[in-house]
């Protein structure tokens, strides 16, 4: 006996993604197209754009997804859709496209929290690819969310039960990859590029770490403004400015800004396990530097491989099995909400 089979898009930013996941686990077909080169020539999202770009893509998005699952309608028994957070005009493209399938093939309708797909890549698996994961991640779950929208600490005591435990009071850590990239030339998406910087060199230089009034809140646009003026005081100078060691600088405050706050709340809350996810939980400096100092403690980290961090639909289709399977059915007349947050329980 296998769970349901659930068709999960996601549309809520620059990445088109359809998949076929079984049991909120399996992955049978895994399809994104991405539209960060056509971004990169204006150095940034332009929602409109992106709008059109999830319009142009769905369809062939969606029937490559069927087509790797090698499944018809027949074989699928509910349709699930990403209804925020996000793009207002991103969003509107998925949850059309997957109500009107939903009412046309007469299958259920699931509707996820972004936020909760990245989350619920934890606990997918990929047989065919070689990559099953040591069984389900155990709660009480510490998971820490980064973005280019969110960074969030987020406390999950059972499936769809969370508490916010911290998160940023200015930028997410994906839009300081982002804008610091934009300081420094790079091209967008600032997250990847400053990584391959990094990479090459010694930081140039230590920034400064913020000081927030909750313990397990983040902030990143000081560090933002120092990156600025280091550049500006080589420009004064007439000094080349040495981009890869700003780069890995940044990422190096990045990173132990992360992995401290996390270790501390894995540690305060006795938590066996920290899970990632979001497209900077990509970040190889994060994930190595997280390795270490999480599992130091002897809890365990859970890391999914990067295409599960950034955007995608296996994700939207490991959370959407849960849901499913815990009797959450969304209406026919589902909308789509661009600020939509998690369900968090009271502390
Ligand atoms: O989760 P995601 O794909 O979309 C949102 O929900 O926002 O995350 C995109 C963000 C971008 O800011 C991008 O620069 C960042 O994730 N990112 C990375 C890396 N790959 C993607 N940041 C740091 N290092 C990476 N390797
Ligand atoms: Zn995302």
């Amino acid at each position: 006996m296998s769970g349901p089979r659930i068709l999960a898009i996601e549309s809520s930013c620059d990445e088109t993604g359809v998949a076929v996941v079984v049991d909120g686990r399996r992955i049978e077909a895994n399809q994104v197209a991405t539209q960060v080169a056509l971004h990169a020539a204006t150095g940034g999202i332009v929602p409109e754009v992106a709008a059109r770009q999830q319009l142009r893509w769905i369809i062939p998005t969606l029937e490559a997804a069927l087509a790797e699952a090698g499944a018809g309608w027949d074989d699928i028994d509910a349709v699930a859709v990403t209804y925020g957070p996000g793009l207002i005009g991103s969003l509107l493209v998925g949850v059309n496209v997957a109500k009107a399938l939903a009412v046309a093939h007469d299958l259920p309708l699931v509707g996820v929290n972004h936020i909760e797909g990245h989350i619920y890549a934890n606990w997918l698996t990929d047989v065919d690819a070689g990559a099953p994961l040591p069984g389900d991640p155990p709660f009480p779950l510490l998971c820490l969310v980064v973005s280019g929208g969110h960074t969030q600490l987020v406390l999950m005591h059972d499936h769809g039960r969370y508490t916010l435990l911290g998160q940023t009071i200015d930028d997410a850590a994906g839009e300081a990859f982002d804008k610091v990239g934009r300081l420094l030339g790079l091209p967008y998406p600032g997250g990847p590029a400053i990584s391959a910087a990094a990479h090459n060199a010694a930081p140039a230089t230590r920034f400064p770490r913020a000081r927030t009034s909750g313990a397990y809140d983040f902030s990143f646009s000081g560090l933002k403004t120092a990156v600025l003026r280091e550049v500006e005081g080589h420009r004064a100078r007439n000094e080349p400015i040495p981009v890869d060691g700003i780069a890995a600088a940044f990422e190096e405050a990045v990173v132990d800004a992360l992995a401290s706050k996390t270790v501390a709340a894995a540690l305060d809350h006795g938590v066996a396990a920290v899970a990632i996810g979001g497209g900077v939980a990509a970040n190889r400096a994060l994930r190595a530097t997280l390795e270490e100092r999480v599992t130091r403690h002897g809890v365990t980290l859970l890391v999914p491989p990067p295409a599960w961090c950034t955007d995608n639909g296996a994700m939207i289709g490991a959370a959407a099995g849960f849901r499913f399977a815990a009797g959450d059915r969304a209406e026919a007349s589902l909308e789509a909400i661009p600020n939509l947050a998690l369900p968090w329980l009271r502390t």
